[in-house]
């Protein structure tokens, strides 16, 4: 099977895959799983080989369902008037979050416990009385897709939350960021993929995920 297959193929196995935006967007790699299959193991991968900023993605529907804004409209402060973002038009952060069952909401057991239930919550909008399960702010940066997915915008948020919705699952995915650990900067794409290949992960262009699902 192709790359593309890999990917739906391992999203559906709780396995990640890597997805690199766009040379000419913010040129990063992130690693992704479906939220549904985030062991506390999976959070260490994140923070050891990915590094970045480890973020929850929710479709834009079950985001409005449970009250989430994006955080530039809920945050009343004269810095959330322009993102001026190099890369994009807006950026797609939310509010943070952590499962009331959490105790600091950072651990490896915290996080995952967070982000498994954010994967359950997105499957069963209709039974998630999202309050009563999650408490605001916390350890879990939320990001919110566009209504309209890569219609609007081509963010990892966007690639991720259509290649779950390709592969049948809920909208929740966690992407986390590439950094190359000697330099700080983002992972090379050449980097990124000699990592999937080492471990036999699927990694995909932005393109290749627009010319499949855009
Ligand atoms: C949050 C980010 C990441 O780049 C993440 O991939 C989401 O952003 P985007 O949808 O703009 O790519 O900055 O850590
Ligand atoms: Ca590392
Ligand atoms: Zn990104
Ligand atoms: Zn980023």
């Amino acid at each position: 099977a192709g790359a593309f297959e890999h990917a739906l193929e391992s999203l559906r196995a709780g396995e990640p895959i890597l997805v690199h935006d766009a040379a000419d967007r913010e040129g990063e790699t992130d690693l992704i799983y479906h939220a549904d299959a985030v062991t506390p193991e999976a959070v260490a991968r994140l923070r050891n080989d990915a590094g970045g900023l480890v973020c929850v993605a929710l479709g834009h529907d079950i985001a409005d369902a449970f009250e989430l804004p994006f955080y530039s409209e809920a945050v009343d402060h004269p810095a959330t008037a322009d993102h001026e973002l190099g890369y994009d038009d807006r950026s797609s952060f939310s509010l943070t979050v952590n499962h009331r069952d959490t105790y600091t909401g950072i651990t490896d057991d915290d996080r995952s416990t967070t982000i498994r239930a954010l994967g359950e919550a997105a499957a069963t909008p209709e039974t998630t009385e999202f309050a009563s399960a999650f408490r605001v702010p916390g350890h879990v940066h939320l990001l919110k897709g566009a209504p309209d997915l890569l219609a609007q915008r081509e963010g990892h948020t966007e690639l991720g939350l259509a290649l779950a919705d390709a592969a049948e699952l809920a909208p929740a995915v966690v992407v986390c960021e590439m950094l190359d650990d000697a330099t700080g900067a983002a992972l090379s794409p050449a980097d990124a993929r000699a990592y999937a290949d080492r471990h036999g992960f699927a990694y995909l262009e932005g393109s290749e995920v627009l010319e499949r699902l855009g």
